[in-house]
């Protein structure tokens, strides 16, 4: 009776297995694949890179960026971001003066007047959103995308945000920090004379470009007027417009100097079309308004920066080890 029992209880311990197996096994189908996540690497005199933590970088979400990117799907006129924002031109277009998308991931405001804010998840919200109005139902039907978007955000249904939330990834990759001036920070290689003198210029207050343009994003992401008109309207109030406030009148963003050589023309409205006018702008060219930036008119620039030509052509040459060929020709940003 006693032995009988015992193998009972065997049987029953042996089935209770059995069954606690197989529902270990129902609870991880079905089973997702988990996503690749990355981080991005950067020198390390760029600031530190904000991540956004409901958008986590990984690589299936870069490449449905990427995809994206390049899709006329997303506009109802038959254009793609890149058809404004071409790889070889840094990620802008000349004849349409768009901004460049270069190390966007430290920006916090957006266009010329900073008028799209804060996160590039928010900037690319307003691209899909407001400027494509992005039709979904046309992803929706496509053969790939309802799958590749499940495998990133875990739904088959998409939405604008899900495609901004996709481009931002992609274009949070795209980091620029391999120019010729990069690898002479990092002491891989030597500046000419004529670039370290470029150098000097801009770094110290024989130039100031650096108060604005600063290391190692060459921007500051914030707005100034640099004095380019006296008088302002509609067209050159700049931010003005968005805030309403007078002390807003005419600043613009500060562009990155990163791939200068590659994004003209230059200024929010494109007036000049080559960096020799850029230069003689700065050297002689500011205009006083009350609403200048008061760098422009420290002690000592009554008259101008006082660069001679030599100085104009080297601060140029040293503008130009900001450009990164790497960047421009990297496959991981190419049309996939
Ligand atoms: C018809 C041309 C055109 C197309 C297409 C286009 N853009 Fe732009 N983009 C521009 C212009 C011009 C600017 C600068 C406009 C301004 O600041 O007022 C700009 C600026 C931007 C900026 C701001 C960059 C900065 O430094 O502040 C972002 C981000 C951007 N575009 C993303 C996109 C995305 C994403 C798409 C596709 C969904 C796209 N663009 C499609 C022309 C275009
Ligand atoms: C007070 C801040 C400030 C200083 C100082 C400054 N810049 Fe700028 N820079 C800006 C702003 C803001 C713009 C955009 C202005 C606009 O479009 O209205 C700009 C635009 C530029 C552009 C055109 C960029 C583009 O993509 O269109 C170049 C090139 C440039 N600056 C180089 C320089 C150099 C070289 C110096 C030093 C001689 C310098 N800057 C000093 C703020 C500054």
């Amino acid at each position: 009776m006693y032995f009988i029992s015992k193998i009972n209880l065997f049987l029953f311990l042996f089935i209770l297995l059995i069954f606690s197996c197989k529902k270990k096994q129902e609870e991880i189908t079905p089973y997702k694949e988990p996503l690749e996540y990355i981080q991005l690497t950067y020198p390390n005199y760029f600031p530190e890179m904000t991540l956004n933590t409901s958008n986590r970088l990984s690589k299936e979400g870069v490449a449905l960026g990427r995809k994206l990117y390049y899709d006329t799907l997303l506009s109802n006129d038959g254009r793609s971001c890149s058809s404004c924002h071409n790889q070889t031109e840094s990620f802008s277009k000349q004849s349409v003066n768009s901004l460049a998308h270069i190390n966007l991931a430290w920006h916090s405001s957006f266009l010329w007047d900073g008028s799209v804010g804060s996160t590039l998840e928010d900037a690319m919200i307003f691209e899909v959103g407001t400027f494509f109005g992005t039709d979904v139902s046309k992803l929706q039907n496509h053969s790939e995308y309802p799958s590749l978007f499940e495998k990133v955000f875990g739904s088959k249904q998409i939405s604008v945000n899900q495609v901004a939330f996709a481009l931002a990834q992609f274009t949070r990759s795209m980091i620029s920090s391999n120019s010729k001036y990069d690898r002479y920070k990092k002491g891989e290689l030597q500046l000419t004379p004529q670039e370290l003198n470029g150098l000097d210029i801009f770094f110290t207050e024989r130039g100031d470009c650096f108060h604005c343009h600063t290391l190692g994003l060459f921007t500051d992401n914030s707005y100034h007027n640099t004095g380019l008109d006296d008088n302002f309207n509609e067209l050159n109030s700049g931010r003005y417009l968005f805030t309403n406030n007078s002390a807003d009148i005419g600043k613009f963003k500060t562009p990155t100097l990163r791939n200068i050589e590659f994004t003209p023309p230059y200024m929010h409205d494109g007036r000049y079309l080559t960096l020799e006018q850029v230069i003689e702008f700065y050297n002689n060219g500011v205009k006083i308004s009350p609403y200048v930036d008061p760098i422009m008119t420290k002690p000592g620039k009554e008259f101008g920066l006082g660069l001679s030509t030599q100085d104009k052509n080297d601060l140029i040459a040293f503008l130009k080890t900001l450009s990164d060929t790497s960047f421009l020709n990297n496959p991981q940003f190419s049309k996939p």
